[in-house]
């Protein structure tokens, strides 16, 4: 495999960044993992556009032209041969001598690595749908920004995979905030859409507002507004929705069964209309 460094390709296993990089160090940067799948780029313009967001808010300059990081994207991409694939990208403010305050006119640290992706392998994990725990939502209070600063994000995502559930579900101030990696939405009895609003507590994810407009499309109501455990344990229908799952069925929360315990129909629908529309 081939990975992307600072300018260069070079193969994985030799790929290797510096040891006072300010991601190391302080988790002082952002990533974006954008799916491609048969070599078509599924929301690009939405995770380029959310990429230059995050860095802003952290006085991170854009480490190349947006233009210039679609071509070494698809570069590294097609450098491993790989037609469909989850591309990560990551970038930190760089390498200086180990200081809390941001040193000046550092140049930005960039990494890319590709992972192969199958479609057919995450629909088939979709006709079954997945189960989910709860964990506490012990994140900072500014998950809007895409920072590498993941550890309460791997530590609930860990908790949920020892009990064999496929992601947590964050609870903070009594209502669901989102998932250890994806955004949460539950489509109650009258067949209503509901997932959290954009906020500081949450990632805004690009998936997110693509399937918004497929539901829109599908002549669904979409409500944005936090929901609580007990709404979700009596909801129809659950689903998440993130890059690397699409839109991913819920089946069951803790103990607890979604609707009959099997993946819903007005999920399955938008699953498919998400397929449709990025493809
Ligand atoms: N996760 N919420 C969190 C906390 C996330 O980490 C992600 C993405 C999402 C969904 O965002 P999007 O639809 O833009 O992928 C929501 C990526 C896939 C990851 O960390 O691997």
């Amino acid at each position: 495999r081939i990975a992307y460094v600072n300018g260069q390709y070079v193969p994985h296993a030799l790929a290797q960044v510096h040891i006072e990089d300010r991601g190391y160090q302080f988790a002082d940067g952002v990533y974006e993992v954008c799916l491609v799948v048969d070599g078509k780029y599924w929301d690009l313009d939405g995770h380029l556009a959310r990429l230059k967001r995050s860095l802003d808010e952290l006085q991170i300059a854009m480490p190349m032209s947006e233009n210039a990081l679609r071509v070494v994207m698809d570069n590294v991409r097609k450098r491993n041969h790989l037609p469909s694939a989850m591309i990560y990208i990551q970038v930190t403010r760089g390498v200086a001598p180990r200081n809390h305050i941001f040193p000046v006119g550092l140049k930005p640290s960039l990494v890319m690595t590709v992972k192969p992706f199958d479609l057919d392998q995450s629909d088939a994990k979709a006709a079954k749908g997945i189960r989910v725990i709860t964990q506490p939502d012990i994140r900072w209070g500014r998950t809007d920004i895409k920072s590498t600063g993941l550890l309460a994000n791997a530590m609930a995502k860990h908790a949920a995979s020892e009990v064999g559930a496929g992601e947590a579900l964050l609870i903070r101030d009594g209502h669901i905030t989102e998932c250890s990696s994806s955004n949460a939405w539950i489509i109650d009895k009258d067949g209503v859409l509901i997932t959290h609003p954009k906020s500081h507590e949450i990632l805004s994810g690009i998936t997110r507002e693509t399937a918004k407009a497929c539901a829109q499309e599908l002549q669904l109501n979409v409500v944005e507004r936090p929901f609580t455990l007990d709404e979700v344990k009596a909801a129809s229908e659950m689903f998440l929705t993130s890059a690397s799952s699409v839109v991913m069925p819920v089946i069951g929360v803790d103990s607890f069964k979604i609707g009959d315990g099997t993946p819903g129909p007005i999920t399955k629908r938008l699953r498919e209309s998400y397929k449709a529309r990025a493809r």
